[in-house]
């Protein structure tokens, strides 16, 4: 984090199991890229995991290892700033102060909130409500230029920019209104089960969803269970959601374009199509295996690293809530 100029990037993970090749490709992907050109502040989002019931030792175990498989992704703590929400009190803070700046109404529109609070009837927590002002406060603390997501997250972050807009007229310049920054290829995997479906770790059919901890044999055997259709051509076409989507993921991972992958299965069946893009995912996900292997077994790096990284991120956050704080009227004791 060496120059003022470079722009800054923020993006969050949930630390709800082992991240999806929908969030590797859709997002963490992305991150490991733009390390070089921007400053980059990733974190692993546990504040937002306890929106649903959590099994308080399982989210602790699963967090450290969102967090390994971060760095296993690419995520260079030397590079960035990679730490675990919690850690950075600055996100409490500022909840509070943009709740009182965003709007009952456009909570309810939120299309992630009506889903969840389907799934979930038997728990429709607040905080599942207001969990969009959450994420709001995670992009502002840090005066975000871009954050890096999938499409699931555009509407939240349209969100983040009404209300950043909202509290500096009432109050006067403060945050900066960030931009979303959105793949143009794999801004949605889809459920390899149920292609008109993001693919999604709550996935009814375990077969939809690849992780990427999966093994290859595992891998591939998904891929070959994928649902497909009766054309029995490999072309990228309205129509074809289950094979557009094995398209988008086989050309992501190899670096193909639709063009070059359309002749290189013309004349083939689905079933090669299907071997060949289980094999280039296990296969490009192999060192991430190993590598967050080899970190799980270094649980003391880890800590050095998550600590200084919250470290880092409290310095930044801290300054925003300070300014935030005179601004809205609250005495200064320091
Ligand atoms: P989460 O944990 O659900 O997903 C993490 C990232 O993965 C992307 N993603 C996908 N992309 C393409 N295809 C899919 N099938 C797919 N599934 C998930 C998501 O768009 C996301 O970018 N609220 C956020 C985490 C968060 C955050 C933030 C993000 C918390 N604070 C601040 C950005 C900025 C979430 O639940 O993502």
């Amino acid at each position: 984090m060496e120059t003022q100029e470079k722009k800054i990037i923020l993006s969050g993970i949930q630390p709800t199991g082992t991240f999806t090749l929908g969030n590797y490709i859709g997002a963490v992907r992305n991150w490991n890229k733009l390390q070089e050109e921007f400053n980059c502040i990733y974190m692993i989002a546990d504040m937002h995991a306890i929106t649903v019931r959590q099994d308080p030792a399982k989210l602790r175990q699963n967090t450290v290892q969102a967090y390994a498989l971060l760095l296993a992704c690419g995520i260079d703590p030397e590079k960035s700033i990679a730490f675990i929400q919690s850690h950075n009190k600055c996100h409490a803070e500022i909840n509070w102060v943009l709740s009182c700046s965003t709007q009952f109404g456009e909570l309810s529109r939120m299309t992630q909130f009506k889903a969840k609070s389907e799934k979930h009837p038997d728990d429709i927590n607040a905080g599942l409500f207001t969990y969009p002002v959450l994420m709001a406060g995670d992009i502002l603390l840090y005066q975000s230029d871009l954050v890096p997501v999938g499409v699931d997250q555009k509407q939240h972050l349209e969100l983040a920019r009404n209300v950043a807009q909202r509290f500096n007229q009432r109050y006067g310049e403060l945050f900066k209104v960030p931009e979303p920054y959105i793949p143009e290829v794999g801004a949605k995997v889809m459920s390899l089960q149920d292609p008109t479906a993001k693919m999604s770790k709550s996935d009814d059919n375990p077969n939809g969803c690849i992780y990427i901890l999966d093994d290859k044999d595992t891998i591939i055997r998904k891929f070959k269970k994928a649902v497909t259709d009766s054309e029995a051509v490999v072309r990228y076409a309205e129509g074809k959601d289950g094979i557009n989507n094995l398209m988008t993921i086989y050309s992501v991972v190899t670096g193909k374009s639709f063009e070059d992958i359309e002749k290189e299965f013309d004349g083939k069946g689905y079933g090669d199509f299907k071997l060949a893009v289980g094999e280039a995912v296990a296969d490009h996900l192999e060192p991430v295996r190993s590598e967050f292997d080899r970190l799980m077994n270094d649980k003391a790096y880890l800590k050095e690293c998550y600590t200084k990284g919250a470290e880092m991120a409290g310095r930044i956050a801290q300054k925003t809530v300070s300014k935030a704080y005179r601004k809205v009227g609250f005495v200064d004791f320091r």
